[in-house]
């Protein structure tokens, strides 16, 4: 079968290769792949800067935001020919750590977890895969044009568990949330906010294209200014941070109401340096009871959480989030991004 794949560290390797045809082991179940969206990791990966291929193997099959449809189902995994599934992304680490072992696998102590497309394991971007019932979600069937939106809304559901756990350490009772960075994960994390009743604003810094529209018609509100000066003037009690820009982290960090809390979403690279005050910043943090934490990656329970989200939500804002949708032949232009892009997807 024909299957995204590339050599991880070595740019310009990323190519459509025959592979062999995946061959459920007992219990699994046999997947038409039909979509994967690309995503800031797959862009590095694509750029030979991050990833990791199967031991042994020199290519890796690319795609962790999957979407596919059951072909065979072993009796009693609770899944049907017909159903359209996701799979999870991370498997345990195999000692496994206490984390991994109470199935917090989002959360592995030793970094030894796998990640299906991006750490040791083929992904999802192939005219076929096998997945195990218990890492596979089942979606409503009226998602079947943005279920590849699960694995990014996973993270956003995690990024919102984190935040509700550490609020919940004293009296709680958040208002005004604000999320920066209006791409996929930015505008998920608001979709998500907007769902549990809050006061969304949503920072990003372009004005025109899809994204202030998008904000909108959540019921949020747009901006396009200084985080800093945006922060200040709402003093937000959440920040969920999906830019990973150091100005804009720190500028949110300063700018939040007392015992405010900032989750960091945001992957960057690293040689980014800025000069920021570190006695304010401590100063501010300690004093407000402020809370900065870093999310990333999913368990089961954000799965579920998220599958439920989708389910929710408007079905034509959803399918506004996806700009592009290319085929497999066709991936480069997905790895190149378009000024109106929010969500490109490669289809199998
Ligand atoms: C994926 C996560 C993964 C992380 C680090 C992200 O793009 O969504 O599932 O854990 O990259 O590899």
């Amino acid at each position: 079968m024909r299957a995204l794949t590339v050599i991880p560290l070595q740019k310009g390797s990323l190519a459509v290769t025959e592979v062999p045809d995946p061959e459920p082991g007992d219990g699994d179940l046999l997947v038409d792949g039909l979509a994967v969206g690309v995503c800031g990791t797959d862009k590095e990966i694509a750029a030979g800067e991050y990833g990791w291929a199967p031991p042994g193997r020199d290519r890796l099959v690319i795609g962790h935001e999957s979407l596919g449809r059951v072909r065979q189902a072993p009796s009693g995994s609770g899944f049907a020919p017909g159903d359209l599934v996701v799979g999870v992304v991370r498997r345990p680490d195999p000692v496994p750590c206490g984390a991994c072992a109470h199935g917090q696998f989002d959360m592995c102590r030793n970094g030894r977890y796998t990640e299906r497309g991006i750490k040791e394991l083929d992904g999802y971007a192939g005219e076929s895969w096998v997945v195990e019932p218990d890492y596979a979600v089942r979606l409503d069937p009226g998602l079947a044009e943005v279920g590849m939106l699960l694995e990014p809304t996973s993270v956003v559901a995690k990024a919102w568990d984190e935040v509700e756990k550490v609020g919940s350490r004293a009296w709680f009772a958040p208002k005004t949330a604000l999320v920066t960075g209006a791409g996929p994960i930015g505008l998920l994390a608001a979709l998500l906010g907007v769902q549990r009743g809050l006061e969304v604003h949503v920072l990003d810094r372009v004005t025109e294209g899809p994204k202030p529209g998008l904000v909108r018609d959540l019921g949020a509100v747009y901006h396009s200014g200084d985080a800093g000066e945006v922060a200040a003037k709402l003093r937000p009690d959440v920040v969920i941070e999906a830019t990973g820009a150091g100005s804009v982290i720190f500028a949110v960090a300063f700018g939040t109401a007392p015992y405010g809390i900032v989750c960091l979403t945001g992957v960057s690279s690293a040689g980014h340096r800025i000069t920021i005050d570190a006695g304010s910043l401590n100063r501010d943090i300690v004093l407000e009871n402020d809370v900065l934490i870093g999310s990333v990656n999913a368990n089961l329970t954000h799965y579920a959480a998220a599958a439920d989200a989708l389910a929710r939500a408007d079905g034509a804002w959803l399918r506004r989030l996806i700009t592009r949708r290319v085929p497999l032949e066709s991936f480069r232009d997905a790895f190149t991004a378009g000024p109106e892009d929010v969500k490109v997807v490669v289809e199998l």
